[in-house]
């Protein structure tokens, strides 16, 4: 468990790097990382590289003792090189090129653009790749991140071309798969395809899925030609990328595959302003954020990472970028901290050193003030690495006896036709994983292809498109499975499967969805369950069945079924239901619940248990009496934390 710091040497007059440097040291972080956005001053002019001052900052990072983590400079071409391949920008959805002048100003098609990142990257592998302080190469900065993953250029349209010939070898199969007979959208050669935009009302939706998928094997393929280099000049290094929260256009899971460890880029406070839910929530976690915004993806991305993972860029106060930015209470960015490595983080590292007097980012707090004085953040990372110095080194997370499957493809799927405003299978996963953790139960996030072998419950709040193989691979598992409105409701093309929903899921579970329908608030449905009524919301799957309901709706249809260990969810169910359904499928698991004080999570790693205290009020540690903290103690007020042994 170790920390770091994102720092920008090249924004700074170079009389300050030492001092940077030892302050840094003293302060606890070991780890720095660097270089990310600084292609123009590695390369001012075309092929004309100056390494001097990168050396030097390098060698004066490095004598300090700290880490080396070198960015690739990839997400922010030099204007030289836009003026030399204008065909590089991306172009939006409304056509328009998307130009120079802040950053991700590429198209990830850009064929003439792939090479000129292989040629950076090689330059810098070759001069650093060996360097004693090197530790780690992250590559690219945040793919995606400003709606980058789909781009519409022309460079983008030949690339899904050549795309659609290696998938379906003749256009009398992409015919079929798209459904083109319906509104005359039969093509005669991979040629005549466009990419899905500008079109006059909707897309056709499996032209769109296509799309998706192009784009995100255009992310993948991308890292991977800098992973190669990187791997074969600099060998030993760990290579990493900083994914991003609540962003699913490119799949995550593909990703990582080609990365030694996952890492994600962590702002609470904002994501919690951009994504949070309810006004109330808003309000109530302001300055500590959503219990589970963090939780859910430092779970998500420790299994991108196949268990390895770090926090990149850790919010250290007031951000820049969200509607409102608050700052965060004191304590909650040791919290934040501790609550990472709870989840089984080897690196948290904040971003960034010091708040920058100018550009875009003048407003984005860091660990020190722009005068150079050390900030509230900067005091709470200083806390965090006195307390690692006796706190007993832990091992990674093992396995948990939950698991949530995620789809990148479902969020693409729900995002293409929600059919109800607020559909997204993201935010359904996300509330699914937020009432396990309120049952006290820790996570295991799974790709659908992921190994399922050995948990107790396995919940996939939506899976439009279920395989063949994604079933046997759940139906090994043993577990208790439920599977929540529209799984099974699509083939892999996006078609209606000819025996209607939830598809294969029928061969185990007899119910079919003869009807779906989509209601705005207001018109919620309201679900039966043992007498009481609960609030659901913006989805009815009409299930023709014989199976026994364990709830209905309030005209007597079943809104849950289940078939032994199979269970299937007709709507999207509101919190209370939600903790109703988790609480009996966890006993059926045979998993007990332990039900947090409300704002209060925790989360096991290596044989201890971390509780932190979300909420705006004084709360106490779920702890058993008697036990030594390693932490805290059972008082928790707001953003404290607390640890202690576990047998
Ligand atoms: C991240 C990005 C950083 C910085 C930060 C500000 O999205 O990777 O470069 O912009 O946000 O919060």
């Amino acid at each position: 468990m170790r920390l770091g710091v994102c720092y920008y040497p090249e924004q700074w007059p170079q009389d300050m790097w030492a001092d940077d440097a030892a302050r840094m040291a003293a302060l606890g972080i070991s780890h720095v990382r660097i270089g990310e956005f600084a292609w123009a001053l590695m390369e001012p002019d075309p092929g004309h590289y100056d390494w001097a001052w990168l050396d030097l900052a390098i060698d004066t990072l490095a004598a300090a003792g700290l880490k080396i983590v070198l960015g690739t400079p990839t997400a922010t071409p030099p204007k030289w090189l836009v003026d030399a391949h204008p065909d590089m920008l991306a172009v939006g959805e409304d056509g328009r090129v998307r130009g120079y002048g802040s950053r991700r100003h590429y198209c990830f098609s850009s064929e003439a653009y792939r090479v000129e990142c292989a040629r950076i990257v090689t330059a810098m592998a070759e001069r650093y790749g060996r360097h004693p302080a090197l530790v780690a190469w992250q590559t690219d900065n945040e793919f995606g991140c400003h709606d980058t993953t789909l781009s519409y250029s022309a460079n983008a349209a030949g690339r899904f071309r050549t795309w659609l010939g290696a998938r379906y070898q003749s256009v009398e199969a992409l015919n079929r798969a798209w459904g083109a007979v319906f509104w005359s959208q039969a093509y005669r050669s991979f040629e005549e395809v466009e990419p899905p935009n500008l079109t006059v009302t909707e897309a056709n939706p499996s032209h769109r899925l296509d799309y998706n998928r192009f784009a995100s094997d255009e992310v993948v393929s991308f890292n991977r030609l800098q992973v190669d280099i990187l791997r074969r000049l600099s060998p030993g290094r760990d290579i990493v990328h900083n994914f991003m929260g609540f962003y699913t256009e490119f799949d995550h899971f593909h990703v990582g595959r080609d990365l030694d460890v996952a890492t994600w880029d962590s702002y609470p406070l904002g994501f919690l302003e951009m994504f949070g839910g309810s006004n109330e929530d808003k309000l109530r976690y302001l300055r500590q954020g959503h219990p589970d915004i963090s939780g859910f993806h430092h779970d998500l991305y420790r299994a991108c990472g196949r268990g390895r993972w770090w926090v990149m860029e850790q919010q250290p106060g007031p951000v820049n970028w969200a509607t409102y930015n608050p700052a965060p209470i004191p304590g909650m960015v040791r919290a934040w901290t501790w609550e990472a490595f709870a989840h089984g983080a080897e690196l948290v590292s904040y971003f960034r050193w010091r708040q920058a007097p100018f550009a875009q980012e003048q407003m984005h707090a860091g660990l020190n003030r722009p005068d150079n004085v050390l900030d509230r953040g900067g005091s709470e990372a200083r806390q965090v690495a006195e307390e690692l110095k006796t706190f007993p080194d832990l091992g990674l997370c093992g396995r948990s006896r939950v698991a949530l499957v995620f789809s990148y493809e479902a969020d693409w799927l729900t995002k293409i036709q929600p059919h109800a405003r607020g559909f997204r299978s993201l935010f359904l996963a996300f509330e699914t994983y937020s009432a396990l953790r309120r049952a006290g139960l820790d996570v295991d996030m799974l790709a659908p292809d992921g190994d399922m072998s050995g948990y107790d419950l396995i919940l996939a709040p939506t899976l439009p498109v279920l395989s063949e193989e994604d079933l046997a691979r759940l139906d090994a598992s043993g577990a208790v499975i439920v599977c929540g409105p529209r799984t099974g409701s699509r083939t892999k093309d996006g078609h209606i499967p000819a025996d209607l929903g939830p598809g294969p899921l029928q061969t185990h579970l007899s119910a079919k969805v003869v009807r779906v329908e989509s209601l705005r608030p207001g018109a919620d449905p309201k679900v039966v369950l043992d007498g009481q009524a609960f609030d659901a919301k913006l989805w009815r799957d009409d299930l023709e069945t014989d199976l026994p309901a364990l709830a209905t709706f309030e005209d007597g249809k079943p809104a849950w079924v289940a078939d032994g260990r199979w269970h299937y969810l007709a709507t999207w169910p509101g919190p209370e239901l939600m903790d109703q359904v988790v609480a009996r499928l966890a006993r059926q698991a045979g998993l007990t619940v332990n039900l947090m004080p409300e704002g209060v999570r925790t989360r096991d790693r290596d044989g201890v248990r971390f509780a932190i205290n979300f909420a705006p009020e004084m709360r106490s540690a779920p702890a058993p009496e008697g036990v030594q903290f390693l932490l805290g103690g059972r008082d928790l007020a707001p953003g404290a934390v607390a640890a202690w042994q576990i047998a």
